[in-house]
């Protein structure tokens, strides 16, 4: 395999840089077929820095066309420049601007980084190496510096002309040609920068912030779009509202301003002041997106809002620190939609996606530290280890610290580090400060890869009434850390007695507890409570508060206990999942499962669902059977998805077939009339109607494809028809075919819509999947330069369709790398993420095992890779 450059970089590494940047203007000339960019850049060398040293600024396909200090022209000696850099080779030993001038191709740049065109507007993707790819820089993190941007573009195609911070300036430039200057007062890294220029429409609104700023707000979005923006404009203002009253943060400029592009690598960018989205993460109406995208987009929104703080205003010192603002980023995203929403729902979604996406990451060929101390391609660290994991941290820490004693803590994080660019032991220092604790222990969770299991065995002596929970932790090796440290893991728990109320104790002796929290921070505890009149049954790890794998070995009769009792509702829910995965698992490994056993589960279910005091939300999330890739993770090893597929299809037979006269009266209970509405009341009941829906459909119960089908032709929201299309097309209904094709062409002119319908057809569990995807691949109008349209199609494919893709012949294997290899050359970031699907093959079956290895291992023999996709590659071989 070539790459195109092998270099791996090392946090132990780092050192700042000798020159710093403090000041920068630029100015783009945007036209049709090229853009200019003149950079006048102040630098001053560091105190330490030698004379002699010289200067080296970051480049990617840049093209110098002239470089000048003070005003002079470099003689050809005094520099070296190449696509990839800039040297200086002897610079002066104190304040000078460099000034360069690079002409750009924005319309050739597929891969998304740096500037470029989506569906003619020029946008622009800096965090975290994309900077270099508009002029030469000190392409880092941690050099702070105020930006002028001056921009002149024709008029006609970009009437609009945005970049970060105030508008101070705009004019016309003559020739059919307007300009506009933009400048950010606050000093910021490379990474925030942007700019926009284009044909667009606007929303408008304002906020005024609680020191009594008004704040202009604006969502630009494509011509027609305008209605589709209403929802991310409220939820703009809601979010700035919260982050006001949880954090004490306030907005701080008079523009804040979003714009949604159709082409985006991810999901959204938080450049100071001017947010960049992926236009699927701000349209919405009712008859197109579904009640997830409206969720989706809150969040989102609410995300890159809070990163003004937690990103912009604190930033990270090197990006080995990235989790400093993803993890605590995403922290308060969570908390936001839990207070926004329903708390318990939210935890438990947070939860399944962590299980999910995160463990398996954690327990493959990709695993790594939130914090890593190597990269070699930092893009495939944007990871949910990262961003999950990281918030999971943060979470744990909240619930060690207490309500007041976290708030402390970011007080006091931002009050030492606003305008700083720092690191987790700062931001654990702030926290350790303000509350007179140690975390030196609690750290090593963003320094260690893996999941931890925590077994807990319990023992109850009548005799001398005391009741004892024997705890213990590890960590299995993860590549490049064969050997791990015990971990401070905050369990909230609480003991049930046998009428189904809390048991409380007179004294409790062998670890850390307060309240209703075990501090286990050792191989091994052994917490004893003494004055308990009888056998209770043990509530652990409520609310999931540590991300670990918890083993209890409680009978099924306990765990059922549990789902009635529990009153923290995420156990309650956990101990459905928990009945569900044993009889799961055990069908699956050829044991048979006790009539009784089944019933008693199904039993609960429709306790659950006849229950009144629960909602509608959290009932669609407590009725079902964990998913196939969960029992695949709980399995282990060895895993035949085939197997895994077919297993889990019985046993969800056997517990709801005996339910549909009452699945199919919640269903017909829940029908509404009323006008879409987003709010958590209605979103829950769509959500379990669909449920019982699904249900229906999946137990074979007569008449209910029949049902879906109505659903889908008569829905009057998306929400209602894509539930509809999906359950009917996983389940291979007769009806599937006709209404699939129906869809397409009723929605297939809407990008975001098509997308959909290219997801559902992609997660097909049947033969012929993988012809079909190729033709859409093959037409000649599927825009393969466009990353919602690949992953919607390839990229759910290789997550989402467990046993088309490990098809026990491999094709599933090639079709995928095929892919990887064709579009590497146009987008690496949609590639190699793509390619990360094959990171479970370690724990297959023989025979699929071999087969995808065969196929990782011909990538690797095949033709040039980028950075992006060969590191992803290798790491995932070296396993
Ligand atoms: N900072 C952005 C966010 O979390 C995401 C940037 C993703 N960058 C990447 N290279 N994957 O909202
Ligand atoms: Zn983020």
């Amino acid at each position: 395999m070539r790459t195109e450059t092998e270099h791996t970089i090392y946090l132990k590494d780092y050192a700042p840089s000798p020159y710093r940047i403090v000041s920068v203007d630029l100015d783009f000339k945007i036209q049709a077929d090229n853009t200019r960019v003149r950079a006048l850049l102040t630098v001053e060398p560091r105190e330490t820095t030698a004379p002699g040293t010289p200067l080296v600024l970051d480049g990617d396909e840049l093209h110098l066309s002239s470089v000048a200090i003070d005003g002079a022209p470099l003689a050809l000696a005094a520099y070296a420049a190449d696509a990839n850099g800039l040297t200086i080779v002897e610079p002066p030993l104190r304040r000078f601007v460099l000034e360069t001038e690079v002409l750009l191709q924005p319309e050739g740049n597929t891969k998304l980084m740096g500037l470029y065109r989506s569906s003619g507007t020029w946008c622009t993707q800096c965090e975290p190496e994309g900077f270099r790819r508009i002029t030469y820089y000190l392409d880092r993190p941690d050099n702070l510096a105020v930006f002028k941007v001056r921009m002149t573009a024709p008029l006609d195609l970009a009437p609009v002309l945005l970049a970060n911070g105030n508008l101070i300036d705009k004019g016309d430039a003559g020739d059919g040609m307007h300009y506009a200057v933009w400048e950010d007062p606050f000093p910021k890294p490379a990474y925030l920068f942007a700019l926009v220029a284009g044909d667009l429409g606007s929303i408008t609104d304002n906020f005024t912030t609680a020191s009594g700023r008004k704040v202009d707000l604006a969502i630009y979005c494509t011509h027609g779009k305008e209605s589709q923006c209403l929802w991310a404009m409220d939820s703009l203002k809601r979010s700035m509202a919260w982050d006001e009253r949880r954090f004490g943060r306030e907005y701080d400029l008079d523009i804040f301003n979003i714009v949604a592009v159709s082409d985006f690598n991810f999901g959204a960018m938080e450049n100071k002041g001017l947010n960049i989205f992926n236009d699927r993460l701000v349209f919405a109406e009712p008859e197109t997106a579904t009640d997830g995208n409206y969720d989706g987009i809150e969040r989102v929104i609410a995300h890159e809002y809070f990163h003004n703080w937690t990103g912009n205003r604190v930033t990270c010192r090197d990006w080995f620190q990235l989790c400093l603002k993803e993890g605590l980023t995403v922290y308060r995203d969570q908390e936001f939609t839990s207070d926004e929403r329903s708390r318990a729902v939210k935890r438990i979604s947070d939860v399944v996606t962590l299980r999910s996406a995160q463990f398996p990451e954690d327990g493959g060929p990709l695993a790594h530290p939130p914090r890593p101390d190597q990269y070699r391609e930092i893009n495939n660290f944007y990871t949910t280890t990262v961003y999950e994991k990281g918030a999971e941290i943060v979470r744990m820490l909240a619930t060690l610290l207490g309500t007041d004693g976290f708030r402390k803590g970011t007080d006091l994080y931002f009050e030492r580090h606003d305008g700083q660019a720092t690191t987790i032991e700062a931001f654990l220092a702030a926290f350790s400060d303000a509350n007179d604790v140690n975390l030196d222990q609690f750290k090593a969770w963003y320094l260690q890869a893996g999941t931890p299991h925590l077994s807990v065995d319990q023992h109850y002596d009548a005799d001398k009434q005391t009741y004892t929970l024997k705890l213990k932790q590890q960590t299995l090796p993860t590549p490049g850390q064969p050997t791990k440290q015990d971990l401070v893991l905050p369990i909230k728990f609480g003991l049930i007695g046998p009428n189904g109320s809390p048991m409380s104790w007179s004294g409790v002796s062998g670890a850390q507890v307060r309240d209703d929290l075990i501090v286990f921070n050792g191989a091994e505890a052994e917490v004893t409570f003494t004055g308990i009149p009888s056998r209770p049954v043990p509530s652990l790890l409520r609310e999931f508060s540590a991300p670990v794998v918890l083993e209890t070995g409680l009978s099924q009769e306990d765990q059922l206990f549990l789902a009635r009792h529990d009153s923290d509702p995420f156990n309650r829910w956990q101990a459905l999942q928990d009945v569900g995965m044993a009889l799961a698992v055990d069908a699956i490994g050829g044991k048979p499962w006790r009539d009784e056993a089944v019933a008693a589960l199904s039993q609960a279910m429709s306790d659950t669902l006849g229950n009144s005091e629960l909602d509608d939300a959290y009932k669609a999330l407590a009725v079902t059977l964990p998913d196939e890739q969960m029992i695949g993770r709980a399995i282990g090893s060895n895993i035949d998805p085939q197997k895994i597929h077919e297993g889990r299809r019985d046993l969800l037979k056997a517990v709801f077939a005996p339910l549909a006269e009452q699945l199919r009266k919640t269903y017909e209970g829940l029908t509404s009339t009323v006008p879409y509405s987003p709010d958590a009341a209605s979103t829950g009941r769509r959500a379990l109607r669909n449920r019982a829906l699904g249900l229906l459909v999946g137990s074979g119960v007569a008449g209910a494809s029949e049902l879906a089908a109505q659903q889908y032709s008569t829905a009057s929201n998306m929400t209602d028809r894509l539930a509809a299309l999906s359950v009917l097309a996983t389940y291979g209904t007769v009806e599937a075919p006709a209404l699939l094709a129906d869809f397409r062409t009723r929605f297939g002119g809407d990008p975001l819509v098509l997308d959909k319908w290219l997801s559902v057809t992609a997660s097909v569990p049947r033969d012929g999947v993988i012809e079909d995807m190729k033709a859409i691949l093959a037409d000649p109008s599927f825009p393969k330069t466009n990353p919602n349209r690949l992953r919607s199609l390839v990229g759910t494919f290789a997550m989402g369709n467990p046993t088309q893709f490990m098809r026990a012949d491999g094709a599933g294997f090639r079709f995928v790398a095929e892919f990887v290899t064709e579009v590497d050359k146009i987008n690496p970031q949609v590639a190699a993420r793509v390619l990360t699907g094959f990171r479970i093959w370690p724990m297959l079956e023989s025979g699929r095992r071999d087969a995808a290895k065969a196929v990782l291992a011909g990538l690797q023999a095949g033709g040039t890779l980028s950075r992006n996709t060969a590191d992803i590659l290798t790491r995932m071989l070296a396993s």
